[in-house]
Formats: structure tokens, sequence, C-alpha cells
């Protein structure tokens, strides 16, 4: 293909990936499948990695993220962030009203308000983002920080695929900042408390600490994983002379923004407060959380006039929701054993409605807080909904205690297999140790097996492991490749092609490398990173099975708890059972012939900071170049980098720090003559 062949390509599949992102995220109308979607996606990388001439800061490839930020740079905001005042009854809200007339010397009796418009929005419950355009483009975007400075995430701001990369249009400003809010879809959120919990790792509390936690994130990619969704709510900027907030809203939708729907324009303080009634209980039905209400006087020249107190505006107020409560009569209690062998004790209620569902129970944690609360069986508890999605008791109707009232002494035993619960010092749970003998720990350990990101095999899933695991063909994760056509057939709900996709996804499975079979061995404590670092530094599984605790603190980012569990994992005589029939199935339990034979140490003890396009490299792989031969990829220059590769079109901001603080610059083909 020749190049002006490849930049016309580019363009066009830019063209209609942009538009696809949005049809899908701000419209929610797709009108292409995900499978068309990645086909033209990954058609689109390939070329730009061709011809890396042609690949824009904008390009959609970049949602997919991989760039990695070490340290996110702190920079002062243009206009500052600041918060709200809050209000919690009707009362405060005509209070503030009034002042509102008085302040834009209005008749102080009306309730009317034709001449003070107001529009109410939702409060959306998530993190706030200041996000640049110029030209057209995303060139910045910055966390609220403490309102005067905060965090440089433009990286991981790309990969949210509801904001725009491009403005659509050109009737845009030139340059201006747009604020919103970024948050996570209550669907993303539950999807990733499964993934966790498959992977042994502690729930997130709720969806707003989920998606401060996942800005915050190193790795873009993994923000690109998790799919979080951003509304806007204010534009900002020195040449925005338009006349009113909402006009403003509506020109944002225009340029790509997602602009929510439920905006209303209110002319009477009645309606403000119907807005307020109506969400405070249609709220649930909502796909993500909000907190409240906001209001905002709609004309620019009288936000003007009122201005500002030191730390919100006068022209805006929050309504903030109450948390919902009801008060039922707790039946029993009983305990869950999750898939790393956590006990947690649920309560089981008298059904009662409570903020629009029907709540039958609700989590009491561990045994602590059950005693903290001194919850006894056939108590009345209050029952709360806030931010998160499972119910939670928050205490105790003492004066509907009677002597019915009985302790509840905290369960000795797994309900599953009988086996003592133990809890470790210092830690809140108790646990099931019988991690190879407990149903849902063994199924819990087969789901991570086959997840995405260890063996890849998507043909089986959680149902089809309580199937196999059922029928007894299963009884760990080695027993998946002793699988035979004949005893999956009869099984119900099995056709021949069905069938065939498992036996195709275990064979295929045998070709992932040794990293992701290192954490699909769920090995406690290691995670995907971990088991990275471990692969990379044992090179085979020979070498790890022989190390001791004090050899394996050795490596890059393994301490004493990771280096135990490790240990213990390959003294258990069931693990080593296991992974001898891994063996003799042909897994990979070493490094790729190419990763073993290439791999130097000629880079130890640098590091590198890698900025701009490259010829011979993508960026991904001019990182793996270096980790290859031991050498380390920071995000940010500092005192500490070796050398900055430079390729093409490296950021200005880069090579002037780097100049700063005399860094030596070299190209890819020096980097090479280092390494060899
Ligand atoms: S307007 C000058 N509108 O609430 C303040 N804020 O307590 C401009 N928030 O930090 C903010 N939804 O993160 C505004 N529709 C909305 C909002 C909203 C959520 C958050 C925002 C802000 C906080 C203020």
């Amino acid at each position: 293909m020749t190049a002006e062949v490849a930049k016309l390509r580019i363009i066009d599949l830019s063209k209609q990936l942009d538009q696809h992102n949005y049809n899908y995220y701000v419209l929610d109308q797709p009108t292409i499948s995900d499978l068309e979607f990645d086909l033209l996606l990954e058609e689109l990388i390939t070329l730009e990695k061709s011809f890396p001439q042609f690949l824009l800061s904008s390009s959609p490839s970049q949602r997919v993220g991989g760039q990695i930020t070490k340290n996110f740079e702190t920079v002062k905001h243009q206009f500052p962030m600041l918060s709200l005042s809050n209000s919690y009854s009707k009362e405060d809200i005509m209070d503030w009203h009034q002042r509102n007339l008085k302040g834009l010397n209005l008749d102080g009796e009306q309730l009317f308000t034709q001449e003070l418009e107001y529009i109410c929005e939702l409060k959306y419950d998530g993190l706030s983002i200041s996000i640049t355009y110029e030209n057209g483009l995303m060139t910045k975007a910055v966390t609220r920080g403490d309102g005067v400075q905060g965090d440089l995430v433009t990286t991981n701001a790309k990969t949210i695929r509801s904001l725009p990369l491009q403005l659509k249009g050109n009737s845009h400003p030139e340059k201006f900042e747009i604020r919103g809010e970024i948050f996570m879809p209550h669907k993303v959120f539950e999807r990733l408390n499964k993934e966790r919990e498959i992977e042994g790792e502690a729930p997130l509390a709720n969806p707003r600490n989920a998606a401060s936690g996942t800005m915050k994130m190193q790795d873009s990619k993994e923000v690109a994983d998790r799919t979080l969704d951003c509304f806007l709510y204010n534009l900002v900027g020195e040449n925005i002379n338009f006349k009113n907030h909402y006009d403003n809203l509506m020109l944002c939708k225009d340029w790509g923004f997602k602009v929510s729907e439920h905006i209303k324009k209110c002319q009477t303080i009645d309606e403000v407060m119907a807005y307020i009634e109506h969400w405070d209980k249609a709220r649930y039905d909502l796909p993500f959380d909000i907190d409240g209400i906001v209001i905002k006087i709609n004309s620019i020249a009288q936000q003007e006039q009122l201005g500002f107190t030191a730390k919100s505006p006068r022209w805006a107020m929050s309504f903030k929701f109450k948390a919902e409560q009801v008060s039922t009569q707790l039946l029993d209690i009983t305990y869950q054993v999750g898939r790393t062998g956590n006990i947690t004790p649920v309560a089981n209620l008298e059904p009662v409605q409570l903020a629009g569902t029907v709540v039958k129970r609700a989590s009491l944690h561990n045994a602590d807080i059950i005693e903290k609360l001194d919850v006894r069986i056939s108590d009345y508890v209050y029952v709360e909904k806030g931010g998160e999605i499972i119910p939670k008791i928050v205490g105790v109707d003492l004066s509907r205690r009677t002597n019915l009232s009985g302790i509840h002494p905290y369960a000795s035993l797994c309900p599953e297999c009988n086996t003592p619960l133990q809890r470790k010092e210092g830690e809140a749970n108790h646990f099931c140790p019988n991690e190879d003998g407990c149903p849902p720990q063994i199924k819990g350990k087969i789901e991570h097996f086959v997840g995405r990101k260890m063996m890849g095999i998507d043909s089986i899933g959680s149902e089809t492991i309580e199937q196999l695991f059922g029928a007894g063909l299963i009884k760990n994760y080695s027993d998946l490749y002793s699988l035979k056509k004949e005893q999956l057939l009869p099984l119900e709900r099995m056709a021949e092609k069905s069938v065939q996709n498992i036996l195709d996804g275990i064979e295929a499975s045998k070709k992932i490398p040794f990293e992701r079979v290192l954490f699909a061995l769920g090995i406690r404590h290691v995670g995907e990173t971990t088991a990275k670092k471990i692969a990379k530094a044992v090179k085979r599984i020979d070498v790890l099975e022989t190390l001791n605790i004090e050899e394996l603190q050795q490596i890059d980012e393994v301490g004493l708890i990771i280096a135990v569990s490790v240990y213990e994992y390959f003294r258990n005589e069931e693990h080593k059972a296991i992974i001898q029939k891994l063996k003799e199935a042909g897994l990979q339990f070493q490094l790729d012939e190419t990763q073993l034979s290439n791999a130097t140490e000629k880079l130890k003890g640098l590091t590198f900071v890698v900025s701009g396009v490259f010829k011979t490299f993508t960026r991904d792989s001019i990182k793996e170049f270096i980790e290859m031969h031991a050498g380390k990829v920071s995000g940010s220059i500092s005192k500490k980098t070796s050398y900055v590769v430079a390729g093409d079109n490296m950021g200005p901001e880069k090579l002037k720090k780097a100049e700063d603080l005399g860094v030596k610059m070299i190209n890819e083909h020096e980097l090479r003559a280092l390494a060899n």
C-alpha cells in the first residue's frame, strides 16, 4: 500500500470509528456490531503501525490506551474549580431563591421567575474533570484536585469513549475548557467487582471511588478496559460570551459532548421543587449514581451579577438527597463463601420496599460489625441504600427489641464444606482455608483460570463450569485438559458446535504465554503485573519451583507476603500434581523462544522515558525491547532518567524538561546499539 492510499484510509477509518463511538457512547444507538467495530479499529491500528507518520493524537486508536504514566504532573487550573453550596431541604432552596431575587433587584415577593430562569440538572456522583480543547482537539484533562491545581490525566481521559477527541463542526471557540463529571456506570461497576472477586481482590466500595481510583491508574490500557463515562455540565473560558447556560450546553451537545437529556429549564420555583421530588424517587432507575440535584441560574449576565463567595458560586446550589432508610425485622443470618474463601455474613430480612426495590437481604460485612451494631435475630433493624448498590444495616431499633431477640454466635464452620473457619491476625473477615476442596473456591479458581486476561478460554463461562463441576467431570482446572467430546455431548444444552468451541478454546489456550499461565494458576497475591515480573525473572517454571522465600524476594515487586504465598503454593502436593498434569498437557511453562534467546541484561540499571513516534518500533514494542534487556521504562522525566528515547513529534513539554534536567536524548537506533 502506498503512503498516500494509507493516509486516506486512516482518515476514513478514523471518521467512521469516531462516528460509531459517538453513536454508541453518546447517543446510545449503535449501528454496527462490536465485532465489526473491532475489525475497523484493528485495521486502523495496523495501518498506523506501518505508517506512523499519520498517527494523530486524536486518532480513535488512542482510546485503547497503552501509555503508562508513572507520576501524574500537577497543573494549575486557569480558572479555579469551585465547589457548590449544599442544601438539604425545600426551605434551604427557598432561602437561596430569595437571596437571588434580592441580589438581582427583582421583586422579593414573587414565586414566578420570568426574569429569573433556573436550570435543573442531576448531580452526577463521580469525579470532576476539566478538559481543554484547542482548535477542536482535546489537549488537556485535569482532575479537580484541591480546586486550584489538579493532576494531568489526559492519556486516561482519552480512553473515555463518550469524550470527543476531536469536536464536530467548526462553531466551537478556538480554545475553551469544559467541565464535567467522570463516572462509572452501574453495569461496569458490577462487572468489575465480579472480576475482582474471581481474582481474589477486595471489591470496590462504590462506583464513585471506583471511578476516581481508575482515573489515577498508571496504565491507560486498564483505564480503557474499565469503560468510564462522562457527562459535561459547564463551559468555561475567556471567550465564552454566550447568553445562557442552557444554550451553552446545547452547543456542547452539537460539538459532540455527552450532555444529559435530563436537564430542565424551570420558570417557577415550584417546577424546581417538582424536579427534585421526581428525581428523589426516579434516581434508582438511572444506570449510574447521582447524589442530588444542581440548580443553576440560566442567564450568564445574572450569574456574573451575583458572582462567587470564596468557595462557591452564588448562582448555583446543590440539593443533596438523603439516603433512604426503612426498618424491618431480621429473620436470620446466613453465610456466603466467596470464590477466594472469604466469608460474608448476610442478613435475611422480612421483605421490605426500599428505594424502588424489594429488599430481602443485606450485607453484614463481618463479625466485628455484627458485634458493633449488636444485631440480634428478630431485632428490627434500619436498612439503608446509599451510594452503594447493596443495601446495608446501619442500626438496630432498640425500642422494639423483645426478650425473643437472640444473640447470634458467629459461624465456626464453612457452610459449604464444614471446614473450621479461620481469621488472620488483623483481618476483618473469616475465611475457609479449604481452598482446594471447598466447592465455591474450586469453581472460583477455574473461573479465574479461564478468564480473559488469563487463559482466555471464552467458550467456558461460569455456567459451563458449574455444569462440568456438577457432573463430576472437573475437580480442578487441570482436568479441563483431559475433557473428551463424548463426556460433554450428553450434558444439557451442549450441542456439537458448543462442545467443539469448548475443546477448541482449551486447545488454543496451550499457546498462551508463560506469564499469563502463571497468573491463571491463581496463586494468592499474584496478580497480572506480579506474574509478568516473576515470569521475566525466572524465565521457566522449573526455576520458580525451586526458589526459597529469600530468593523469591529478590524479584522486582515481590515482597514477603507474595514470596511466602508463591513458596507455599509450589510446596503443596495437590498443586504439584496439578502443575504436572498441565505440563503434560503442553501449556507454556517458559518464556517463548524469542524472549529467551534475545534477552540480555545490557540495559540493567538504566531508566528510560520513551516519547514520540518511532519508525522501527511501536509504542508497546519499544517498551518490551527495553524490558527484555533488563532496562526500566518510566512515564515521566526526572533526574533519575538515564535516557530519553526520542521519536518523531516528541511533546514540547518533555523536550523542555529533558533539556532543563540535562538528560541525554537518544534515537531508536542508538537504543538498539546500547542493547547490543
Ligand atoms: S456545576 C462552580 N453541575 O458537584 C461549580 N457540578 O459540589 C460548578 N457535580 O465538583 C459545578 N454534577 O464534581 C455542577 N450537574 C452538575 C454536577 C456537578 C456533579 C459535582 C462536581 C463538583 C461538585 C460540587
